[in-house]
């Protein structure tokens, strides 16, 4: 076991499901957005109400970076932006083995119902449109940077994490 990556959209259980991954595989879990959060010495939403989403996808970039080279044996949740920047992708079809944990927006709207208001990306008059657009935009990008492919929208966390492993 190297690196492995989980990959998707908002809600789509990347964190919950890496961390039980990186327990039962007794190796070291990294949440990307943890990870940026502990760096800026703010949360997501005050990194993009402060200094914006551009500046919040180099940060995120750069942590990526730092990840891929830093640790030699890691699950990593990443942010579900983490695969727009093209470079971005090689670097997670370099550097990591794949999962993409891809769940139907029926299944992402309600999810997110409960904590659409810690996503800066949300926060439209339309979230449920919002979620729509860019999870058809970011799809091909989540498909092309993915080893594995993990549907979600059925199973439990426990059932999930071991069909990862
Ligand atoms: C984002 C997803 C978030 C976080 C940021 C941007 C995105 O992470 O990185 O709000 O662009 O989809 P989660 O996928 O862990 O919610």
């Amino acid at each position: 076991m190297q690196r492995l990556a989980l990959i998707g959209f908002m809600a789509s259980g990347k964190s919950t499901v890496g961390e039980l991954v990186a327990a039962k595989l007794d190796v070291p879990f990294v949440d990307l957005d943890r990870y940026i959060e502990a760096r800026a010495g703010m949360t997501i939403p005050e990194i993009f109400a402060t200094l914006g989403e551009q500046r919040f996808r180099v940060m995120e970039t750069e942590a990526l970076g730092d990840i891929g080279r830093d640790m030699k044996c890691v699950v990593l949740a990443t942010g579900g932006g983490a695969v727009i920047h093209p470079s971005n992708r090689d670097l997670l079809k370099a550097s990591f083995t794949t999962v993409y944990l891809r769940a139907a927006p029926e299944t992402i709207l309600s999810r997110l119902k409960q904590d659409a208001a810690q996503r800066p990306l949300l926060q439209t008059d339309n979230p449920a449109q919002r979620v729509r657009t860019l999870l058809k935009q970011r799809q091909t990008w989540y498909e092309d940077a993915a080893s594995w492919i993990v549907d979600v929208d059925h199973g439990t966390v426990e059932e999930i994490a071991q069909f990862v492993i």
